[in-house]
């Protein structure tokens, strides 16, 4: 960064360890989609934040804007205290950026992929060689290192986009949905990484629509929906703030609007009652005994209950109760 580059202006920001700074950012596409509504986001050093929504709650575009990929209509975003709009040449230097879409250069081996990326990051020829090799041993990657790209699986390619994201050493690590598509292996090897990575002080902004990964990988989150910020805390915070003890599922033939309003009247710990994809969920404030109950109510009005089960509160149940929806619809 360059020392003419205007630090973020007074007044602006919390402390030097915030790194990243949205205020009231907005993204209005033309036809008037408003893809980000007024976003207020403050993520620390060192933090693995989340950004969780279903799809086209507008988590690429929020990403993209805090990458300069996507100009805002409305708003200001910062990144290490730089300006995205009014120095986007600045604030590249200071992100690492892994797209949702695989963007290595074909035309290049493994490891000539991350040399020429140091290189076109002004780093020296001697260097970039050194951090080259480095890295392909640090994610595993060593033993492909004079391969075609191509020849990558899914999961060995994703390593290789947040090697070379790393490789200038920025101060944030974006990733646009890092783990969508791979197998379960290589989600966990993915999150090994950015584990290793986080340890060693790396901060890093990820946007994904799966929960467990929200839930296992980040220090905080921010839950969106439709560009709005929904809630946003600490994983653990975020499910006690749904203020039950157990999510019920009953699975039973019939009308379920009717065995939903049965467990409603009768069920006195139950806080919410719904149903969709063939099964009520109820939520629970003290679960010791309840299940019992449910089935001898569920029976007495003529239901055959077929799977009974109760889970703690999950994300999951952290945005059906701030929507009313599934994440997974
Ligand atoms: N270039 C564009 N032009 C017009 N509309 C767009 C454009 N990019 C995104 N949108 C719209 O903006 C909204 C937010 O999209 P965005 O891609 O940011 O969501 P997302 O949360 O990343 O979704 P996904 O989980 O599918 O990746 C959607 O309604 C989408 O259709
Ligand atoms: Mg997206």
């Amino acid at each position: 960064m360059s020392a003419s580059v205007e630090q973020r202006p007074p007044g602006v920001g919390s402390g030097p360890d915030e790194v990243i700074r949205t205020e009231q950012l907005t993204k209005v596409y033309p036809g008037d989609i408003r893809a980000v509504d007024g976003l207020d986001l403050s993520v620390q050093r060192g933090e693995i934040f989340g950004l969780l929504g279903p799809n086209g709650a507008g988590k690429t575009t929020t990403a993209g804007m805090l990458t300069t990929r996507v100009i805002p209509t409305g708003g200001r975003a910062f990144v290490g205290g730089v300006d995205v709009v009014a120095h986007p040449t600045a604030a590249k230097q200071v992100i690492g950026v892994v797209p949702q879409t695989n963007t290595l250069d074909r035309a290049l081996t493994v490891w000539e992929n991350l040399y020429f990326h140091g290189r076109f990051f002004g780093m020296g020829a001697k260097t970039s060689k050194t951090e080259a090799t480095r890295l392909l041993e640090q994610f595993r990657l060593a033993d492909r290192a004079e391969a075609p790209v191509l020849a990558l699986s899914g999961g060995m390619a994703q390593r290789l986009m947040v090697a070379r994201a790393i490789m200038h050493q920025p101060a944030i690590l974006f990733l646009d949905e890092p783990t969508a598509g791979l197998d379960p292996q290589s989600r966990i090897a993915l999150w090994d990484i950015l584990g290793e990575l986080h340890a060693a002080g790396q901060t890093i902004l990820l946007t994904t629509h799966y929960m467990e990964e929200a839930d296992e990988l980040c220090n905080r989150l921010a839950i969106i929906d439709r560009g709005k910020l929904l809630a946003l805390d600490t994983p653990a915070a975020l499910k006690q703030s749904v203020g039950i003890d157990a999510m019920v599922t009953v699975t039973a033939a019939g009308d379920l609007d009717q065995l939903a309003n049965v467990l409603r009247d009768e069920i006195p710990n139950a806080t919410t009652v719904d149903h969709s994809d063939g099964v009520v969920r109820m939520g629970v404030r003290q679960i010791q005994g309840v299940l019992p109950k449910v089935v001898e109510a569920a029976e007495r009005h003529g239901f055959s209950v077929s799977d009974l089960s109760s889970t703690e509160p999950t994300l999951e149940t952290v945005f059906i109760n701030l929507t009313g929806k599934d994440l997974r619809e």
